[in-house]
């Protein structure tokens, strides 16, 4: 069993997409284990990022992850992160597949809609970052 943090980026919530995007995960059997709306802070946006610090975009990034609402969430199930990963498609939506969700609804890589972890140490990472482990909920999900 694996966990995996998913966020839908300002872009995404601004355009009413929280709904379709978690329906899409909880349809393919994942279980949501935490989530929360929130405005991300800029000491958040950076420690999040942090292995982009000294990229060209790491400024506009941050800009754009604290200009308005994120739904930040936990998912939980065997390859969850994986799973979520090639439910996302490519980081550069120009290169997402067609029925991923990058391929669907974006088009260029600074507005991508989501962000999920790429690893299972980034997983433990941000999950520890965005909500700890006490906030995981524990329920089994009847499939
Ligand atoms: P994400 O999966 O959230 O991880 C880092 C983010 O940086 C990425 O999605 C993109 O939205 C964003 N980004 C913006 N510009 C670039 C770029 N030129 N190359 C890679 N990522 C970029």
């Amino acid at each position: 069993m694996e966990r995996t943090f998913v966020m839908v980026k300002p872009d995404g919530v601004l355009r009413g997409l929280v709904g379709e995007i978690l329906a899409r995960f909880e349809r393919r059997g994942l279980k949501l284990v935490a989530g929360k709306l929130m405005q991300v802070t800029r000491e958040l946006a950076e420690a999040h990022y942090a292995e982009h610090r000294e990229k060209p975009f790491f400024g506009d990034l941050v800009a754009f992850i604290t200009s308005g609402p994120v739904f930040a969430f936990v998912l939980e199930g065997p390859n969850a992160i994986g799973v979520v990963r090639e439910m996302m498609g490519k980081t550069n939506p120009k290169e997402a597949a067609p029925g991923t969700i990058r391929g669907d609804f974006a088009l260029t890589i600074d507005k991508n809609v989501i962000h999920g972890s790429d690893s299972p140490e980034s997983a433990a990472r941000e999950i520890a970052l965005w909500f700890g482990e006490e906030a995981l909920l524990s329920y089994d999900r009847p499939v």
